[in-house]
């Protein structure tokens, strides 16, 4: 039995396999409500049928301010719910489990709206300005995460992935670029991640399913977070309780990034054996003994495949044929799987 076929368990919840479909933004709600679309039925779904163990939303905003775009898919409100909680009955008659991840924008939401970030910094020369968020708009904004969280419950997530990654508002609190703050929020490690932190405890008073938090292990920035901060972020969010960290990379600030299969791989299993903690592998990841080798090595715990399952949603048949591993089909397609 290969590693990548071999079910794992967080908390109760077992995915079937170790294939995991990326978070990846469609832009695609064109009525600018955030509520799920065909499309995103259709597209999800699909990736269900054809087998990845669990299928992770895109980014999905807690508060309007907070998307990336008008089109974003949304949890701001109870309206919310019922198009959810339709997706996931559905992805899960397919024996996929479902996460989602919980985010917002900060700085980098292009909106018409006022946009908010810890420091009243642009990411870059034509993106707007964001307003420095006072104590309140960050009590606002960690109750609006948990709000979010009751919703996920309610539409019958397995899983939720905090988005701390790529530059948005949780890494723009992690980071010393982003964060220049001289409150508690502000200033050391332990300061800058106590956003998180308070995110973190503020979804657990509702969630006690598993807990996923996806970091950019590098920011490609001498003067960004260092492995050090990374390696203590990790250890605190290990404290808290959470499941696995979701090792992506990037997206801070404008920055050259050299990309190859395994391009984030190193800091990906130096925190998972130095923590210890489970880890998520991402990143050019397009072959099934590429996703073996990684999970036989005990480099990471669960591999997310982001455009190779957009290419083919049958990638998990694909790295099972690679691998000589029999994928179980469908009843309704077992005459083509063989
Ligand atoms: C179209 C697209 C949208 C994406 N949107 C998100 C997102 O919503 N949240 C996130 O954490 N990463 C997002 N990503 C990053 C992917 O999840 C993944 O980390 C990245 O594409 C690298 O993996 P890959 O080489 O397998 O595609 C996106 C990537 C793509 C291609």
């Amino acid at each position: 039995m290969t590693k990548l076929f071999t079910p794992i368990e967080f908390d109760n919840v077992q995915l079937k396999n170790r294939i995991v479909m990326s978070p990846m933004c469609m832009y695609s709600c064109v009525e600018q409500n955030g509520k799920i679309t065909p499309f995103h039925e259709t597209h999800y779904i699909s990736r269900a049928v054809g087998q990845a163990g669990l299928i992770m939303t895109e980014a999905t905003a807690v508060v309007p301010e907070g998307r990336i775009s008008h089109e974003d898919l949304g949890i701001w409100n109870d309206s919310h719910i019922d198009g959810l909680k339709r997706l996931n009955e559905q992805i899960h008659s397919y024996g996929a489990k479902t996460g989602i991840q919980l985010a917002h924008a900060g700085r980098k939401a292009r909106l018409d709206s006022d946009i908010f970030a810890p420091s009243a910094l642009a990411f870059n020369d034509s993106s707007k300005t964001p307003a420095e968020m006072a104590k309140a708009d960050i009590d606002y904004t960690i109750e609006a995460f948990k709000d979010a969280a009751r919703r996920t419950k309610e539409a019958g997530f397995d899983i939720i992935e905090i988005h701390g990654a790529h530059g948005y508002l949780v890494n723009q609190f992690l980071s010393p670029l982003t964060n220049k703050r001289n409150d508690e929020y502000g200033g050391s490690k332990e300061n800058r991640y106590r956003f998180l932190s308070q995110v973190i405890e503020a979804v657990k008073t509702i969630w006690s399913g598993p807990l996923f938090v996806r970091i950019s292990i590098d920011e490609y920035d001498p003067n960004g977070n260092t492995l050090n901060d990374i390696l203590f972020f990790a250890g605190q969010m290990k404290q808290q309780g959470v499941d696995l960290i979701d090792c992506s990379s990037g997206g801070v600030v404008p920055a050259s990034i050299k990309r190859y299969p395994g391009y984030q791989l190193k800091r990906c299993e130096t925190i998972k054996q130095e923590i210890p903690i489970a880890t998520g592998a991402v990143g050019l990841i397009t072959t099934g003994i590429q996703a073996e080798e990684i999970l036989q090595n005990d480099r990471a715990d669960l591999v997310l495949i982001g455009r190779a399952l957009l290419r083919n949603p049958y990638w998990p048949k694909s790295a099972a044929d690679e691998l000589n591993e029999t994928l179980p089909a469908l009843n309704q397609y077992e005459r083509g799987w063989k």
